[in-house]
């Protein structure tokens, strides 16, 4: 079978023609293939050559007046043309580690080295030599596996993941990004592994990690990892919510469940990868918090605030970034019930101080609230919406109104210092919160001057006076 219009760009006739020249066979291999029939873009090109990888980039990059980034440990060269990537590797046997610092390099065949790839997906050729140009080169049934929407290793599982035990993660983000199964005997291989999967690094881990919350329906993933052991490896503290508790026959809802079910709900409007973050960490401390009241049932009091506290924690361990990225999953866990609590009783006041503390981020955080609705109990889902509904609209109102969201309250601890005379202290601190929560409280308007008026009154009944010359009304 040729394909000619995958290899359209002419760099594929280019590294062809360039190695009949120099008696090397090249193929294009991994994902290009694979996407090529998915029908999805691919930035990236992997050309596999038996013989020297090396050897036929630096003719490339001669031909095309570019740079060569060589890896000569790893026998693998690298050129940037216009925007795409493309990586030259001499093809080898055996086992290797993709992550290993002192890889087994031994030459070996085309088909040698699509072997020891991870899945058989994955392990397509095109041929790029003029007698085989656009000539499909799958010896363990890639295609077969597209079609039957199926991860499967090309050899025996077992030897896949101990050559490389991420692409047991792999396995399940390729699974979750393209709607697939994996195959039983890969599935089961990687429950035997699973523990394996404690000598990758973090870093990658969480490369893949990532696409999995991007995908489509990152549940899906979740529920893999969870069906085949690698959760409680990859994130435990998710993995602790799963399960129900009964106390006089009332049981509380399984909120690993619910958890994915509001997961789900934010990726299908929004592609913000850490609002989809907060989404699955906002209930996170609920096992920690969870008791029985024989009144009101479970309760997991402050979960929230306890969540919120974790988050940094967990953000560590996975190597997630630990800067403003992640206060704001801090920011929306601790704040995700603040919404709901509105909802039930809509007060201008209520409505500021949400504003205050959310910021930029109360729409975000509406979506985590509308999205952390899962109930299955009709009557209450849409009372919940139309109550959000209102607090949408009691939001915009009151930021057209008073705009508070990002608000500073007018009068400053300086002015305060500077009209009595003062140097830091409780007082100071205490004038200024009783002026934030005037104006959050809708006692005065956000405007300097009625700010000025509280603040003389608060100093008067303190026995304040301001210094000489400092009564200025001016911002
Ligand atoms: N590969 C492998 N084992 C790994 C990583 C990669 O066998 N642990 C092989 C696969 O053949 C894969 C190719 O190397 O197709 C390129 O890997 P990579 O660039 O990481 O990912 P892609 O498969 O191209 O997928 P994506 O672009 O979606 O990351």
């Amino acid at each position: 079978m040729k394909i000619l219009d995958a290899l359209q760009n002419p760099i594929f006739p280019l590294v062809g023609r360039l190695a009949d020249e120099a008696g090397l066979r090249a193929f294009v291999i991994g994902g290009y293939v694979r996407d090529y029939f998915l029908n999805r873009p691919c930035k990236d090109i992997d050309i596999v050559v038996a013989g020297s990888g090396i050897d036929l980039a630096e003719r490339v990059a001669r031909e095309l007046k570019t740079n060569v980034t060589v890896f000569k440990n790893f026998g693998t060269a690298m050129i940037h043309a216009e925007d795409i990537e493309i990586e030259f590797v001499g093809a080898r046997k055996e086992s290797y580690r993709f992550d290993s610092r002192k890889p087994v390099v031994e030459d070996g065949t085309i088909e040698d080295d699509q072997l020891r790839r991870d899945f058989t997906i994955n392990a397509m050729a095109f041929g790029l030599n003029r007698d085989n140009f656009g000539e499909l080169s799958d010896p363990f049934g890639g295609i077969r596996d597209l079609n039957d929407l199926r991860i499967q290793t090309p050899c025996d599982p077992d030897k896949t993941f101990s050559d490389d035990p991420l692409r047991m993660v792999r396995a399940v983000r390729f699974a979750t990004q393209l709607g697939f199964d994996i195959a039983p005997e890969t599935f089961d291989a990687i429950e035997r592994n699973r523990e394996r999967i404690g000598i990758v690094s973090r870093e990658r881990i969480i490369t893949e990690l990532n696409k999995i919350v991007m995908a489509e329906v990152p549940s899906a993933g979740f529920e893999l990892f969870d069906r085949c052991g690698l959760l409680e490896f990859i994130l435990p503290q998710l993995a602790r919510l799963k399960g129900v508790e009964y106390v006089n026959g009332q049981g509380h809802k399984d909120n690993f469940i619910h958890t994915l079910k509001v997961l789900d709900n934010v990726a299908r409007v929004s592609d913000n990868p850490w609002l989809r973050w907060a989404a699955l960490l906002h209930d996170i401390a609920k096992p920690q918090t969870k008791v029985y009241d024989p009144e009101q049932g479970w309760t997991f009091h402050a979960h929230e605030y306890l969540g919120s506290k974790m988050v940094k924690g967990i953000f560590r361990e996975l190597k997630l970034p630990l800067d403003e990225r992640m206060k704001y999953v801090q920011k929306l866990v601790a704040l995700h019930l603040r919404p709901i609590i509105l909802a039930e009783n809509v007060t201008d006041s209520a409505v500021r101080r949400l504003l205050f503390e959310a910021g930029d981020d109360v729409d975000d955080l509406m979506t985590l609230c509308e999205a952390d609705i899962t109930s299955g109990i009709e009557a209450k889902v849409k009372r919940y919406r139309q109550n959000f509904a209102l607090v949408r609209q009691k939001l915009k109102e009151i930021e057209e109104k008073d705009r508070i969201r990002n608000f500073q309250p007018p009068v400053t601890g300086e002015i305060i210092m500077e009209t009595y005379g003062l140097k830091p202290c409780r007082t100071v601190g205490e004038i200024k919160e009783k002026i934030k929560d005037a104006i959050l409280d809708g006692a005065i308007g956000n405007n300097y001057e009625e700010a000025y008026a509280l603040m003389e009154q608060l100093a008067q009944e303190k026995g304040l006076k301001p210094v000489a010359g400092t009564n200025e009304k001016q911002p």
